[in-house]
């Protein structure tokens, strides 16, 4: 049975989200979609869509937040890519089952409203996975 759907978005660590904002909206031709602070994250995150591909751009809120670091450490650019499941909770007692260590054990609503849950990236062939339930 498949348990990923498709890609959802690819999500994109940035430093200065109106200077990347401009530059997928002029230069790359991008439209812009939703916009949201998740200051319990430590995140600002900004869509921009494709007909049928999203990215989610990714900026920190603090010093001290998970995308501070992970700029700090690695730079911009990639950050995680997100697939989308059907029924999240299963995705994940299937994925644990499998040896998939997930981040949040838990799944907790994303910046679109929708349940979301992280994966460890050691446990992932080295890419952070995000799961988004339809
Ligand atoms: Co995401």
């Amino acid at each position: 049975m498949t348990l990923f759907k498709r890609i959802h978005h690819v999500g994109v660590a940035v430093e200065r989200l109106d200077e990347a904002v401009a530059l997928y909206e002029s230069a790359f031709g991008m439209t812009r979609g939703l916009r949201a602070a998740l200051p319990e994250r430590g995140v600002e995150v900004q869509f921009l869509h494709l007909p049928g591909s999203t990215v989610e751009l990714l900026a920190p809120l603090g010093d001290d937040s998970p995308v501070a670091r992970f700029l700090a450490r690695r730079g911009p650019g990639m950050h995680h890519l997100c697939y989308e499941v059907d029924n999240i909770e299963e995705a994940l007692s299937r994925l644990t089952a499998s040896g998939v260590e997930p981040i949040d054990p838990v799944p907790r609503p994303g910046a679109e409203g929708k349940l979301v849950a992280f994966l460890q990236p050691k446990s992932t062939a080295g890419v952070l996975i995000e799961l988004q339930q339809a």
